[in-house]
């Protein structure tokens, strides 16, 4: 694993983007996985930066999100749909059929899942796939299991991620339940991993997932198994790591 150590979250978003937008640079034609949540925000905002100062062209990037809820429409505020769109692709050059996620509002979420699994092989795979993690390792929303899911699967969500998603909603049983992830399998055949993580409340995750033993009650612990992982993360993240 490669590691990038910031001093905080501001110079955490500048490292990302510098590499994501090596990425696109080296590889215009690249497949990118993203991610939503609080974390990459600084990031998202540092690529559309880099795109309005004529630095980045998105015109032959496709994208993946990793996720989705379940129940949500595309247009409605929380789904990642209406986050990707207002964070980032209604600000670059990429174009609006080249976006992908999961279909929230598929009725069959057997289907959808084998429908993503196979649009993502039909891209010829991620090649640089952003993540961040949860306080509970979780990565996409594969929260901790008795085993690794290996495709795209619809997941229940676990109280613990349901009480930290609440603050993007009104009350927590507004919450969707349930929701389309990547599975583990998918995340892990990405040919290179960026991963970001900020702030003292992950340091417990960060030192699990990657000095402790593998293990899918600790899902990102698998990513110690990828060949090309990059780990951006600021000091605080970086309290409990120790090696
Ligand atoms: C989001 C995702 C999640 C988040 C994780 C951390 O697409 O897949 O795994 O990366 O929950 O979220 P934040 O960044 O809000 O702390």
């Amino acid at each position: 694993m490669k590691l990038y150590r910031a001093s905080n979250y501001e110079a955490l978003s500048r490292i990302a983007a510098n590499l994501m937008a090596a990425q696109i640079t080296l590889k215009p034609d690249s497949v990118i996985g993203l991610a939503t949540g609080s974390t990459p925000i600084g990031l998202y905002d540092g690529l559309a930066a880099k795109y309005a100062a004529g630095d980045l062209d998105f015109s032959r990037v496709t994208t993946v999100n990793l996720d989705e809820y379940r129940g949500l429409p595309a247009g409605h505020e929380q789904s990642y749909s209406h986050f990707m769109h207002s964070h980032l692709f209604d600000r670059i050059n990429l174009p609006k059929d080249r976006c992908f996620l999961p279909d929230g509002t598929c009725a069959d979420a057997e289907a959808e899942c084998r429908r993503y699994e196979a649009l993502i092989e039909s891209l010829g795979g991620v090649d640089m796939q952003l993540l961040g993690i949860g306080h509970n390792g979780h990565i996409g929303f594969n929260e901790p299991a008795e085993a690794f899911a290996r495709d795209t699967n619809c997941v229940t969500l676990t109280r613990r991620t349901l009480e930290a998603n609440q603050r993007f909603f009104r009350s927590i049983d507004e919450v969707p339940k349930q929701a389309f992830t990547m599975g583990i399998g998918t995340i892990m055949k990405a040919r290179k991993i960026l991963m970001l993580i900020t702030g003292a409340d992950k340091a417990e995750a960060l030192a699990a997932a990657f000095c402790g033993p593998i293990t899918p009650a600790m899902p990102a612990s698998i990513l110690q198994l990828h060949p090309d992982v990059t780990l951006v993360a600021d000091e605080a993240a970086l309290a409990q790591y120790h090696v």
